[in-house]
């Protein structure tokens, strides 16, 4: 039950991003969602840092802390990276 509560906290920020993008900004016409949950991280986002250079989950961890909670959310990321390299 702690986790929960911690959790609580992480998810108000993106929750408040979605709302601004489907709003205005240069995101406005692309869909974006939350891919960590836990650290509160959009797929924007992540997608940002591989633009960057990041290449592997590992450097995604370092900078955004992507899958360092649950970790549910590695095979997701995953896929963008491969989505991202492929196209
Ligand atoms: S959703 Fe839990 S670490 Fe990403």
């Amino acid at each position: 039950m702690i986790r929960i509560h911690v959790l609580q906290h992480s998810t108000l920020y993106p929750r408040i991003k979605i709302f601004m993008n489907n709003n205005k900004g240069p995101l406005a016409h692309k869909p974006d969602y939350l891919v960590c949950a836990c650290m509160g991280v959009m797929h924007s986002e992540i997608c940002d840092s591989i633009k960057m250079g990041a290449r592997d989950i590992n450097t995604l961890s370092q900078e955004l802390m992507v899958g360092l909670g649950c970790s549910s959310c590695i095979q997701e990321i995953q896929k963008i990276l491969d989505n991202m390299r492929d196209s």
